[in-house]
């Protein structure tokens, strides 16, 4: 029981999403992740989390409108960011900006399931907006306003670097958002569905959620990894600086997960798309870590595989995101999970309160102090 950390505990029934971790497939209201990423938009995908059904033409011409009428910010939220320390982390200020777009949201407290949905769709619009102004800011630039005739994932390399992407890369961003929209019972989703369950609203839930996913265990990983790649330098120096580290008993960030026991299926998705960018240094490096530490792991009896962060870091440079950033596209993408878990949750609700084991002292009674 002891630092269990609820391994395999069935906490709730989700009709979101569908994990098998001994397998390593994943489906999305039961579409395989394969078939979503090579068939389907980011935008598609958010309704499916949402309604459980992917749109039709005239159904997702709306949800594209309904975000693309989401993207601004009021100017109250620009202003706070400007006054955030250049010291903060971006996941740090992407927690803090959403906490105050609650305060500005004239729906904030409505808990109908219809105010529900209008602000996971306008809160889905508003994390790109909010991640782009905070790269920007911090680099003494302005911010990019956003462009209602992009969709979402062009519009957040356009507004992180100025210019419209090309085609390639706003499809690999594409894609990386519908790698990392959802995951079931991750720990940031499930600190959302804490939060809602108290029937406190979708702007906290989402704050939690934000600072769950910070976390270098969970979403925080893959910053991590590109910083590991910095540190290894050379492709060839990849062998001898992780079998360092794992002497040290340091863990491989990017790899190992709670749930997979195999591959992670998003992490060869990714690995392909970072291979259609071109080659790079990073991706070469990326491969030769993954050779030693499939190697290394097996030799110690391990099932420890790539996750999801591991290539990921690599892809995100290639299209331009600065490293401290990496986390905050994540979020971007994740936001489309909370939100369609804070819905589910509150459809049949009932307050999440687990206990504990008690292991404490006896009972016995309070000396006065002078005594003690
Ligand atoms: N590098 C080296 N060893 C590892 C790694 C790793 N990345 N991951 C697990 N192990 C080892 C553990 O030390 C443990 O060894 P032991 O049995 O000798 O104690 C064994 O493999 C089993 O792993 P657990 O600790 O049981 O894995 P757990 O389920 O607790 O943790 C976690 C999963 C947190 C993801 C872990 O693998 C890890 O820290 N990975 C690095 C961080 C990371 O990439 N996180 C992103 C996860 S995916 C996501 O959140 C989107």
């Amino acid at each position: 029981m002891a630092g269990s950390g609820l391994e395999g505990v069935v906490v709730a029934e989700s009709r979101v999403s569908r994990i098998d971790g001994e397998a390593g497939t994943l489906e999305y209201g039961g579409y395989p992740i394969e078939e979503l990423a090579e068939h389907t938009t980011f935008e598609e995908v958010a309704y499916l989390l949402w309604n459980g059904e992917l749109p039709d033409e005239k159904q997702l011409a709306l949800v594209r409108q309904r975000l693309a009428n989401g993207y601004r910010l009021p100017d109250e939220v620009y202003q706070l960011i400007r006054a955030t320390p250049p010291s903060a982390h971006p996941m740090a200020v992407l927690r803090t900006a959403i906490s105050a777009l609650g305060l500005y949201d004239p729906q904030a407290a409505d808990m109908s399931r219809e105010a529900n949905v209008d602000k996971a769709i306008r809160l889905t619009a508003q994390f790109p907006t909010i991640t782009a102004a905070i790269a920007r800011i911090r680099r003494g630039k302005e911010p990019v306003s956003p462009r209602d005739d992009l969709g979402l994932a062009a519009n957040l390399l356009y507004m992180l670097n100025g210019e419209v992407p090309g085609d390639r890369e706003a499809q690999t961003m594409d894609v990386a958002l519908i790698l990392h929209a959802e995951h079931g019972f991750n720990a940031s989703t499930f600190s959302a569905r804490v939060t809602v369950a108290t029937l406190a609203d979708m702007h906290s839930a989402l704050t939690s959620a934000i600072g769950t996913l910070k976390g270098p265990l969970h979403g925080g990983a893959n910053e991590r990894v590109m910083q590991m790649l910095e540190q290894i330098g050379e492709p060839s120096r990849a062998e001898s600086w992780i079998l360092d580290a794992l002497e040290r008993k340091e863990k491989i960030m990017g790899f190992g997960h709670r749930v997979y026991r195999t591959v992670d299926p998003r992490a060869p998705i990714l690995r392909k798309l970072g291979d259609e960018l071109g080659r790079s240094k990073w991706l070469e490096m990326s491969d030769r870590v993954r050779e030693v530490m499939e190697r290394e792991m097996e030799q110690r009896g391990k099932a420890i595989y790539p996750n999801v962060d591991f290539f990921s870091a690599s892809v995100y440079d290639r299209l331009g995101v600065p490293m401290e950033l990496f986390t905050n596209i994540f979020a971007c993408a994740r936001v489309t999970g909370w939100t369609a878990h804070v819905l589910e949750q509150l459809e049949d609700n009932r307050l999440i309160r687990p206990k504990a084991k008690y292991i404490g002292p006896g009972s016995r009674s309070v000396r006065p102090i002078a005594e003690r």
